[in-house]
């Protein structure tokens, strides 16, 4: 059984520890793996660890090999166990999973060759089975699993144990779940050529492992961590079965643990402080739960749900209430960019100075006009001077497809006017060559890479031109972190935060809108966040910068909450049609957007629960600094 070690940690049935960042939780893991492996070489034993991939783990594997430069820790008394591979990669197949751990780790530590192990993806279907019953026997003969390294699917798997899978099952073949396909469709350039099936370690080999750390980060995962966390043990969630283990931890970081009882509503555990954003969280989660609109809540509702605390440092209801109500109703806004010549002492942003300079900035391309289309819709309406910057080129995203198109209806043309298109014919040749080379798993080459970005601009110009944004106005940063890297494993380089710099230093906005700082630490949004916020840094002293306000949205999966908001910008039924049709300009890219007005439509939807105007639909943003 897991201890409980506080009041706040009752709800968890998993000991979890929330760090301060991905980074000090990584330190920390690799600090205990460290202390194993030298204490069992000290003995002349082996350490047998067991490894994951994915995008989670690779800064715990960028700190063991620290330790090993700079520290001189060995890896030669190390023995490994990977969980898992895809099925139909060959190892050196840039995403197989041997490809993952020899570039993350493996090349830059000294553990011997022959002491490392990974399922094959290559075996034979007649030859599967007997391929798993052996690596469950080598586990055993290694003396099992001393320390599991674990990351989470957005399924709740552990490995590839996606729903459904037994607290009994062994290493085994699985056909991979649909969630996970679209989660691996960018490492893959589109969902149809990712793996169908991949061969895993089952839940009952994982549970061997005498310690296991399951690790998480950013919001992304934070339902399915308080699943794993809080929730039954089933076969539902395969993390939740290390409820059953006796030494399973998770460490996770702030993000992720966004849906934990303890941290999203803390008075049901324990005492709480109550600043005013606890307070507005607890009013909204009231209103909410009793499907009452907050001027309605009574003191009886504060009392008889845990709130008792609140209402007697700050009631009676009436008080709280009117409070909170302002509180909410001085978030919307109309004028995103503050309102020219008005009162602005309850407006989200302020009047002066009128016109702005608002630097719209998207991650990838397609990530501004999904989440504030509407917005940047009412700036330019309002008459600021807007520019919509991608900050990568999101060419990995886009589907072969397109690129054959293109090539296509280029030949196509150049058969219609064949005068002086040679070099248009031989360029099409040239990306059909290179796509038809590519085969089922293969890489884009350069030229490939570069196409599909331009498609990728063009889309982008498209979408923005439908939201009155002329051509000039848009802008294309190819940070080159995107550019030199893949999916699950980008590094961010001091060259990324000096294309920012020189960005802010020629525009010198008054409004920055921006995604990221929630996100899982290696995602684009997440570090072309990091890139701005470095950015920022190094110009604070300049005038404009202490000055310029930052607004911060959400991708379209997590929207805020209304209890996170600080600017609420409505749209009406015209605008969000304006948004949808924006969106449908992004025809390249694998995996539509479109559902990202319900998401607005649904913010507006619990605004109006809670008492607020009733409005078709809401873009939300949370304020990173004061002004
Ligand atoms: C894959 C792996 C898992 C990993 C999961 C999450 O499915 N088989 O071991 O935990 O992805 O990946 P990420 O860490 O990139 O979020």
């Amino acid at each position: 059984m897991s201890k409980r070690r506080s009041a706040a940690e009752a709800y968890e049935k998993i000991p979890t520890i929330i760090h301060d960042s991905s980074a000090a939780a990584a330190a920390a893991l690799a600090q205990e793996v460290k202390e194993l492996i030298t204490s069992r070489a000290a003995k002349k034993k082996t350490a047998v660890l067991g490894l994951a991939t994915g995008s989670t783990p690779v800064s715990f594997y960028r700190e063991l090999i620290r330790l090993h430069r700079e520290e001189g820790l060995s890896f030669k008394n190390v023995v490994t166990f990977n969980l898992d591979e895809y099925y139909g990669l060959t190892p050196e197949h840039p995403e197989s999973y041997h490809r993952f751990m020899c570039d993350q780790l493996f090349d830059h530590i000294d553990i011997p060759k022959e002491n490392i192990h990974l399922p094959s993806g290559l075996v034979p279907s007649d030859q599967v089975f007997e391929h798993c019953r052996a690596y469950e026997e080598m586990i055993d003969a290694a003396g099992g699993v001393d320390f599991q390294i674990l990351g989470i699917g957005r399924t709740g798997h552990i490995g590839f144990n996606e729903p459904g899978s037994s607290r009994e099952s062994l290493t085994r073949r699985i056909t991979l779940d649909r969630i996970t396909r679209q989660d691996a469709a960018a490492d893959f350039r589109g969902e149809e050529n990712v793996p169908r099936f991949a061969i895993t370690m089952g839940v009952s080999t994982i549970l061997r492992a005498k310690k296991i750390v399951l690790m998480a980060w950013g919001e992304n995962k934070a339902g399915v961590v308080t699943k794993a966390v809080e929730g039954p043990v089933t076969d539902a969630v395969s993390a939740s079965f290390l409820q059953e283990h006796a030494e399973a931890r998770f460490f996770i970081d702030k993000g992720a643990a966004r849906e934990l009882t303890r941290v999203k509503l803390p008075w049901l555990v324990g005492p709480v402080k109550w600043s005013p954003s606890e307070t507005r969280r607890a009013v909204c989660w009231l209103s909410s739960s009793m499907d009452r609109p907050v001027l309605k809540l009574i003191d009886e509702d504060y009392n008889e749900h845990g709130l008792s605390d609140l209402l007697s440092e700050q009631g009676p209801a009436y008080k709280l209430n009117i409070n909170i109500f302002n509180q909410l109703q001085h978030t919307i806004s109309g004028w995103p960019g503050g309102k020219p010549n008005a009162d602005d002492t309850f407006r989200p942003e302020r009047a002066k100075p009128y016109p702005k300079r608002s630097l719209v900035l998207s991650p990838e391309p397609q990530d501004a006009v999904v989440s504030l289309g509407s917005t940047i819709d009412r700036l330019v309406e309002q008459g600021h001077d807007i520019r919509v910057v991608a900050m990568t080129s999101g060419s990995l995203r886009v589907a072969d497809s397109e690129a054959d198109k293109f090539a296509s209806i280029l030949q196509e043309i150049a058969t219609l006017s064949p005068e002086g298109w040679d070099e248009q014919t031989d360029y099409a040749r040239h990306i059909l060559r290179l796509l038809e080379e590519k085969g089922e798993f293969g890489e884009d080459q350069p030229a490939l890479r570069q196409l599909k970005s331009l498609i990728l601009r063009g889309e982008l110009r498209d979408a923005a031109h439908a939201l009155g944004i002329p051509q000039e106005k848009v802008q294309f940063l190819n940070l080159p972190f995107y550019e030199r890297g893949r999916y699950r494993r980008f590094k961010l380089t001091p060259e990324d935060t000096s294309e920012v710099v020189k960005l802010l230093q020629e525009f010198r906005p008054h409004q920055i809108y921006i995604t990221g700082d929630a996100a899982d630490p290696s995602s684009v949004a997440a570090l072309s966040f990091r890139a701005l916020e470095q950015a920022l840094a190094e110009l604070q002293h300049e005038d404009w910068s202490s000055a310029c306000s930052v607004w911060l949205y959400r991708g379209r999966e997590k929207a805020l909450e209304p209890w996170e908001i600080d600017m609420a910008v409505p749209a009406s039924p015209m605008q969000l049609e304006r948004k949808a049709r924006a969106l449908t300009r992004y025809q390249s890219l694998t995996t539509l957007e479109m559902d990202v007005t319900k998401v607005n439509q649904g913010t507006a939807q619990q605004y109006d629960a809670l008492g607020l105007a009733n409005y078709e639909a809401i873009e939300s943003f949370q304020r990173w600094r004061k002004v």
